[in-house]
C-alpha cells in the first residue's frame, strides 16, 4: 500500500495516530529542555528569601485566606502597571513555595504593595480597614496583634524551605527563633506585605551584564527574565 496524503485523510486510525505521533514529537521538543534549563528559575537581581519574621507573615497570610480576595501578579497590560507597577516577572517568585499569585480580584493586586504604606497605616487597616479606607468590604483581623509569633515553629519551616532550594544559611535557621521572639502576627504579617514585589525596582528588574558576544535575540528574554549576574 502505498502510504500518501490521502491514505491517511481515509484511514482514521492511522490518521490519529500521526497526530499523536507528531504532537507528542512536538511537546517533547518544547518540555524536556525545560528540566535542563537552569536559566528558567533564576532569581532576578536582588532578590532574598524572605526573613524569619516575613516567612511567618507569610504564613499567617495564607491562613488567614488573604489569597482568596487578592492576587499577587501584576500582568503585563498597561491599565495594570500604570495602577501597581511594574508587571511581575518569574524570577521573583522562584523562593516562593507555593506562590500566592491567585486570581481572584475583590481587593487590589498586592503583587507590589511593599512600601507603598507605612507599617501604621498596615497596623490601623489590618485592625478594621474602615478606619482608613470606609467604603472597604475587606474583614477585620483584630487577632493579629494579640497572637504571639511561636518562634520554635520557625526553624523547621526554613528547614523545608531550604529542601526545595530556598538559600537559608545555618546561620538564618539558629537565629530563627530569636528573630521572631516577642513578635506578634501582625508585626509578621506587616513584614511580609513590606517586601512584596520591592525586588524589582519601578524601572524594571535589574539587568543582567550584557554578554559581549550575546545574540540580539536573547535580550528579549533576557529582559524579562533577568537572570542574576554570576
Ligand atoms: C473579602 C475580601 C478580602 C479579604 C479576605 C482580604 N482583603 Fe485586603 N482588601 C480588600 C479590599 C476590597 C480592599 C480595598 C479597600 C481597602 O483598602 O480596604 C483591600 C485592601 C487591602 C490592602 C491595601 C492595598 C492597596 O494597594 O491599597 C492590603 C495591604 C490588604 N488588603 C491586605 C490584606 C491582607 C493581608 C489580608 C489577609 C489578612 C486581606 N487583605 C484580606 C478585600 C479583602
Amino acid at each position: 500500500m502505498k502510504i500518501n496524503h490521502q491514505t491517511i485523510e481515509q484511514n482514521v486510525g492511522l490518521m490519529i495516530l500521526l497526530v499523536v505521533l507528531t504532537v507528542s514529537v512536538g511537546g517533547l521538543v518544547e518540555i524536556v529542555p525545560l528540566f535542563f534549563q537552569k536559566s528558567t528559575t533564576e532569581p532576578v537581581a536582588g532578590l532574598k528569601p524572605y526573613d524569619a519574621l516575613q516567612l511567618v507573615g507569610r504564613d499567617v497570610y495564607i491562613r488567614e485566606g488573604c489569597y482568596n480576595c487578592h492576587s499577587q501578579m501584576v500582568r503585563p497590560f498597561r491599565a495594570e502597571t500604570e495602577r501597581y507597577g511594574h508587571y511581575s516577572v518569574a524570577g521573583e517568585f522562584v523562593y516562593d513555595h507555593p506562590f500566592q499569585w491567585g486570581s481572584k480580584r475583590t481587593g487590589p493586586d498586592l503583587a507590589r504593595v511593599g512600601g507603598r504604606y507605612s507599617d501604621e497605616w498596615h497596623r490601623v487597616h489590618l485592625n478594621n480597614p474602615r478606619d482608613v479606607v470606609p467604603e472597604s468590604n475587606m474583614p477585620n483581623y483584630p487577632w493579629l496583634a494579640k497572637n504571639g509569633v511561636d518562634g520554635k515553629s520557625v526553624a523547621p519551616r526554613m528547614k523545608a524551605l531550604a529542601l526545595l532550594g530556598v538559600p537559608y544559611s545555618e546561620a538564618d535557621i539558629a537565629g530563627a527563633e530569636k528573630a521572631v521572639a516577642g513578635k506578634t502576627e501582625m508585626d509578621a504579617l506587616i513584614a511580609y506585605l513590606q517586601v512584596l514585589g520591592t525586588a524589582v525596582k519601578p524601572g524594571g528588574p535589574a539587568q543582567a551584564p550584557a554578554k559581549a558576544a550575546a545574540p540580539a535575540a536573547a535580550t528579549t528574554v533576557g529582559a524579562l527574565a533577568a537572570p542574576a549576574a554570576r
